[in-house]
């Protein structure tokens, strides 16, 4: 697709609105700690990794290499039927679902290669690229294009990576058409575009990975955190380490100081990574990253023999722009390895799954942590934490968690063994399907919330980067002070959220009529677009937020 990077072509939807099915499932009423919903008994298929589409459907997938899932096919994917015993035979198995929000279904796909610990992002055009795996996955290239009529499914490209990427990370670049960079993997120490500038273009050597590996603990710097700067640089996280990295001159710009303390945020460690809201106070020029959590030193080394150490019970924040890099470390209410941080519409973070105790990998880990935290980064340090209500399931090695756009968090999967184990083990293989919803999705703040939203005109919208658009919806109730914010769902898995990002943008001007009947009164609001892509990559399936303080 030609693409104008002067367009930030956009669909808008809005969080906080009430879907029915929200409400069939909310009867009583939500605490500040949250409610946790049942939402399926199974999905079929762990949701090892997982991603919102703009047509509000969920990918979730795993693995094709270790036998059979949940969910049995009568047909093979290939079209003949699964006759006898289709155990031995894994394309009578799905390996991939598309969950459907409002319907509450899932759909098989046709997984085709490996995606075993992949990384993927979605492009302008709202296609998801997915890239890597294992084994015949290790250099594939996947793409899904969602649709609304269930018709859409996986497609591998032709072209391949150049280097095998096992546990590597993506992230959408914002200078070039639709370019994504692709860093890392197994004993792999370099980076990568998709698609290539030129046929022939290679991978590049990234010392910096070889330098941050250890090869006793499996890593310890494999999934690196990566973050876009609003210089249009790159934030590499790996290990204890950072870099900002300038991807177009092939060059270290900064090296920032270690993380204090032991241990290793990276996969095997497993601990996770966000940017914290940018804002348009400061015209999106200040970046702060969180990083938190991951494995004590040896953990890896220990799980495999059987001893469980104490997860990294610390957090750091760091202003990655400027030129005064420190990183104020703040304790989480317990240790915590194999989470996620979603970052919610309000601009708090959200932890949830992992454990407390081990490392990543099949059964290295112990003692899940069961309740959510709540994070708000402008309290003062000591204040920032909450803990919530906890769940009666597990979630360990392999699950992860995405917003949705009705403002609950859905959360999937967990299987720590290598084929689907359901009996006799501590932590069996799990496919129920959850969804968090925090206190603000309950039923009393319906007239808090936006309906009817509609920017401009609601087709094809091309918001222009740094002008002004509309935004019009309805509102029952009056509050004092109307935020709003825009998400980039992400690309989760093994507590890595890639390119989620959220931005806090300027009313220009409001026009609120007076309420009338059940709908509200009609608010018009002019919102300031993000002033460059370096601030906001474009995207179709950026979500709009509003929220009330
Ligand atoms: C899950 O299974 C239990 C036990 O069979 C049943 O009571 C419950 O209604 C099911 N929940 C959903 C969401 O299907
Ligand atoms: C979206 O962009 C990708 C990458 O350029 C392309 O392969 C895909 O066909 C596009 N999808 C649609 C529906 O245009
Ligand atoms: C970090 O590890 C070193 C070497 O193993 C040890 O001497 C030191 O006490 C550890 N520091 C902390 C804070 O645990
Ligand atoms: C790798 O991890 C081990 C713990 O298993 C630790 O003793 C060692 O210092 C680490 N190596 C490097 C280069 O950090
Ligand atoms: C259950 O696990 C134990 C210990 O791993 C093993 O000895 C036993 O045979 C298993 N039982 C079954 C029924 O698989
Ligand atoms: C708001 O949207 C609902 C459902 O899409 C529709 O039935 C209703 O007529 C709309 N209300 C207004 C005032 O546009």
């Amino acid at each position: 697709m030609e693409h104008n990077h002067k367009n930030f072509p956009t669909k808008f939807l809005a969080f906080l609105t009430t879907s029915s099915f929200l409400l069939r499932l909310t009867t009583a009423l939500i605490g500040s700690q949250g409610e946790w919903q049942l939402l399926r008994n199974s999905t079929g298929v762990v949701a090892m990794h997982m991603a919102l589409t703009y047509q509000d459907t969920v990918l979730m997938f795993d693995q094709t290499g270790f036998g059979p899932s949940g969910y049995r096919l009568s047909k093979r994917l290939h079209g003949t039927r699964c006759l006898g015993n289709p155990v031995s035979d894994a394309r009578c198995y799905a390996h991939s679902v598309e969950y459907h929000i409002s319907t509450n279904t899932v759909r098989p796909l046709r997984m085709v290669s490996d995606p075993f610990c992949s990384s993927g992002t979605f492009l302008s055009n709202g296609t998801l690229l997915e890239t890597g795996g294992y084994a015949n996955g290790y250099r594939r290239i996947r793409y899904f294009h969602p649709c609304n009529d269930g018709t859409c499914d996986w497609k591998l490209s032709r072209a391949k990576l150049s280097d095998d990427r096992w546990y590597a990370s993506n992230l959408l670049l914002p200078g070039e058409n639709d370019r994504v960079i692709v860093v890392g993997g197994q004993r792999v120490f370099s980076y990568e575009f998709v698609p290539k500038l030129f046929p022939a273009e290679k991978a590049f050597s990234l010392p910096f990975l070889r330098q941050t590996y250890n090869k006793t603990e499996r890593g310890n710097n494999l999934y690196p955190f990566l973050h876009l700067s609003s210089d249009g640089r790159l934030f590499i996280f790996a290990n204890r380490d950072s870099i900002l990295f300038d991807y177009r001159r092939n060059t270290v710009v900064k090296t920032f100081p270690r993380m204090p303390g032991n241990g290793s945020r990276n996969y095997p460690g497993s601990g996770s990574s966000v940017i914290l809201p940018l804002t348009h106070r400061d015209r999106f020029q200040k970046v702060e990253v969180m990083v938190c959590g991951g494995g004590a030193e040896g953990a890896q080394t220990a799980a495999r023999a059987g001893r469980f150490l104490d997860g990294l019970r610390t957090c750091g924040r760091m202003v990655i722009t400027g030129n005064k890099h420190t990183w104020s470390m703040e304790n989480m209410p317990h240790p915590r390895l194999l989470m996620d941080m979603i970052i919610l519409p309000t601009g708090n973070i959200l932890f949830v799954n992992g454990a407390t105790r081990g490392s990543g990998g099949w059964n290295n880990a112990d003692q899940p942590a069961q309740r959510p935290f709540l994070y708000n980064p402008r309290k003062p340090v000591g204040k920032r934490f909450s803990t919530l209500k906890p769940t009666k399931i597990a979630r360990m090695y392999h699950s992860s968690a995405i917003l949705l756009p009705d403002g609950r968090v859905l959360v999937g999967g967990s299987n720590p063994h290598q084929r689907y184990t359901y009996r006799n083990v501590t932590y069996p293989t799990e496919l129920r399907l959850q969804a968090f919803a925090p206190q603000y999705t309950d039923k009393r703040f319906s007239r808090m919330r936006p309906r009817n939203v509609s920017v401009e005109d609601s087709d094809g919208v091309n918001v222009k980067y740094g002008q002004g658009f509309l935004v019009t919806f309805r509102l029952a109730g009056r509050p004092d002070v109307l935020e709003f914010n825009m998400y980039a769902p992400p690309f989760t898995t093994h507590s890595v959220a890639m390119n989620q990002r959220m931005l806090k943008l300027r009313s220009m001007r409001m026009v609120r009529e007076a309420p009338h009947g059940g709908s509200g009164g009609k608010v018009t609001v002019m919102l300031e677009a993000p002033p460059s892509p370096n601030v906001a990559p474009p995207g179709i399936s950026l979500k709009l937020t509003a929220s009330f303080v």
